[in-house]
């Protein structure tokens, strides 16, 4: 059975098909409704792969290590499906966007992303370095860390890691060719490029130094800048084993001295100079002070002065003088009256003084 066969309304089991969310390369995933109508996602495997081996041994492992894992920011697997001779895992529903679409909104072609508040910041990596360090303590090395597999609850903001679809399991002998299955190019350790048999958890430490690059300047460590024409994957892979990221405060002026460093520990090329875990590398983060910048006191001075605001232009007057409107005019005519009597009395007087005399 093809994924186009999955439509709107289909019921599987118990599940009643919503719409499908995404399709990545392992398989396609939908949203769906239980019985009482809550929601979960469910992640199809890709049946195109379906006789591929290595294939059905990495949908098996995701399965497994996704009923094995609980933890408070992994996203929790309720059901796995039989489809098709092949494991369909049940999520729980995470409502809200992937953190690639919280960083880039649509622009992720551009790669000119908007970096989160960084105590934002900080609280989700605080939450996504302490799963992967349970993940860690289990014998799991997730291997895909990157925004797209950290899933954010819009009401609340927590954050989940997710897909761990090319997940290792240490403490397996790694004799498969899936031993040899790598991430994703702009978020991928030195050593997944260049002996992957060989990573242990700290390709998940430097992987997630990526994704907190990407959180505080909105951009990637290492991409394609233009005019660079070379294959873009192979140009990313050169860059991870030779170039040093710029540091993030030169892209973004609020990032203290700290994370700047805490970052680049994350992305040294040699494993052994990153941090021992992802414990330690936590640890390193909750002692950054995000020291709120104080506002600009705002002195007086001639250039603060405000900008005067023009004033309406005068409308232009045909005459110069009015008489006064009538209301004041004859509020006045007592007085005149009263004035003119006292006037006329006042010459009446000097005229009788002057006929006597
Ligand atoms: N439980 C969930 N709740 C809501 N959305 C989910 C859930 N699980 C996955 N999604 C959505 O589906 C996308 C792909 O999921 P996932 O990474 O597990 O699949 P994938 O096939 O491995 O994808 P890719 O190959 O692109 O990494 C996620 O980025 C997210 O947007
Ligand atoms: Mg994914």
């Amino acid at each position: 059975m093809s994924d186009e066969r999955l439509v709107p309304g289909q019921r599987i089991e118990i599940y009643t098909l919503e719409n499908r969310i995404d399709s990545g390369g392992m398989g396609v995933v939908w949203k769906a409704t239980k019985p009482d109508q809550s929601l979960v996602a469910i992640k199809f495997p890709n049946l195109q792969h379906a006789q591929d081996t290595r294939f059905q041994e990495l949908v098996r492992r995701e399965a497994a290590a996704q009923l094995n894992l609980r933890h408070p920011n992994i996203v929790p697997a309720e059901d796995v499906l039989e489809y098709n001779g092949l494991p369909a895992i049940v999520f729980t529903y995470i409502d809200g966007p992937n953190l690639e679409q919280e960083i880039y909104g649509a622009n992720k072609i551009l790669d000119q992303g908007k970096p989160l508040a960084l105590p934002r910041a900080l609280h989700i990596a605080a939450q996504v370095l302490d799963a992967l360090d349970y993940a860690h303590q289990n014998c799991y090395v997730h291997r895909d860390v990157k925004s797209s597999n950290i899933l954010l609850n819009r009401n609340t903001d927590d954050a989940f890691l997710t897909d761990f679809g090319i997940v290792l399991n240490v403490a397996v002998q790694r004799v498969t060719r899936a031993g040899t299955i790598s991430g994703s190019v702009p978020y991928m350790s030195p050593e997944q490029i260049t002996n992957p048999m060989s990573v242990n958890l700290r390709t998940d430490v430097y992987s997630f130094g990526v994704v907190l690059y990407e959180m505080i300047t909105g951009t990637l460590p290492f991409r394609v800048e233009a005019g660079e024409t070379t294959d873009p994957d192979f140009l990313i892979k050169e860059k991870h084993l030779k170039s040093e990221p710029v540091p993030p405060s030169q892209i973004n002026s609020a990032i203290p001295v700290e994370l700047d460093r805490i970052v680049m520990q994350a992305l040294e090329k040699t494993p052994d100079r990153r941090f021992l875990g992802c414990a330690q590398f936590l640890r390193s983060l909750s002692a950054v002070e995000i020291v709120e910048k104080p506002k600009p006191r705002v002195m007086w001075n001639a250039s603060l002065q405000p900008t005067p605001v023009p004033l309406p232009a005068p409308v232009p007057s045909r005459r110069r003088w009015r008489l006064p409107p009538l209301g004041q005019f004859s509020d006045r005519l007592p007085w005149l009256l009263f004035g003119a009597a006292g006037i006329l009395l006042f010459l009446l007087g000097i005229l009788y003084f002057l006929r006597k005399g």
